[in-house]
């Protein structure tokens, strides 16, 4: 199979982005890219200490910035930040060079399993699921905005998603 655009995997934290885009780029045999890593990568720095240093919006920046810079390389699948599709910037550069994918949890699912991780500035102090319920509430509309196609990943397999995301596309 091949890859003409990009493939952009957006959602909450915790809904599976990284793992299902590197199972996915593996169907396309493409590259896959975390933008979180590519930012840490680049900034030798992790995401903690960037929002502690310089400020959430700094990193926002950073993230707007990769977009960019991504736009103009090969069809790659690319697991987004939580935040990513929050900015509309972002949903225009994304929509112009590939296919926003949304990936979907439960609150109830992402605190399953995001509980014990504490590399997420934005969860740290606020680590239950009344939070994750509020601020899914507020990013949803973005998210819906940002995508193409919404898949759902509660009680399914890495692998499920990838096929059902390889029958969509
Ligand atoms: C964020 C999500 C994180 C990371 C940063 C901010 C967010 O990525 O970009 O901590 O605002 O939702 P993941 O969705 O990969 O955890």
């Amino acid at each position: 199979m091949e890859l003409h655009k990009h493939i952009f995997l957006v959602g909450f934290m915790g809904c599976g982005k990284s793992t299902v885009a590197k199972l996915l780029s593996e169907s396309y045999n493409v590259r896959h890219i975390d933008t979180d890593a590519e930012i840490v990568n680049e900034q030798k720095m992790s995401i903690a200490d960037i929002f502690e240093r310089y400020g959430e919006e700094h990193f926002r920046k950073l993230e707007t910035n990769l977009l960019l810079r991504l736009k103009e390389e090969a069809p790659a699948v690319i697991a987004c930040g939580g935040g990513m599709a929050v900015r509309d910037a972002n949903i225009d550069i994304m929509k112009s060079c590939g296919t926003v994918i949304m990936l979907t949890a439960t609150p109830e699912t992402i605190y399953k399993r995001v509980r014990h991780q504490t590399d997420r500035p934005i969860l740290n102090g606020h680590m239950n699921v009344e939070y994750i319920s509020d601020l899914m509430d507020k990013r949803t509309p973005y998210y819906n905005r940002a995508s193409d196609v919404k898949v759902t990943t509660d009680n399914t397999s890495p692998e499920e998603i990838v096929q059902k995301i390889v029958e969509i596309i």
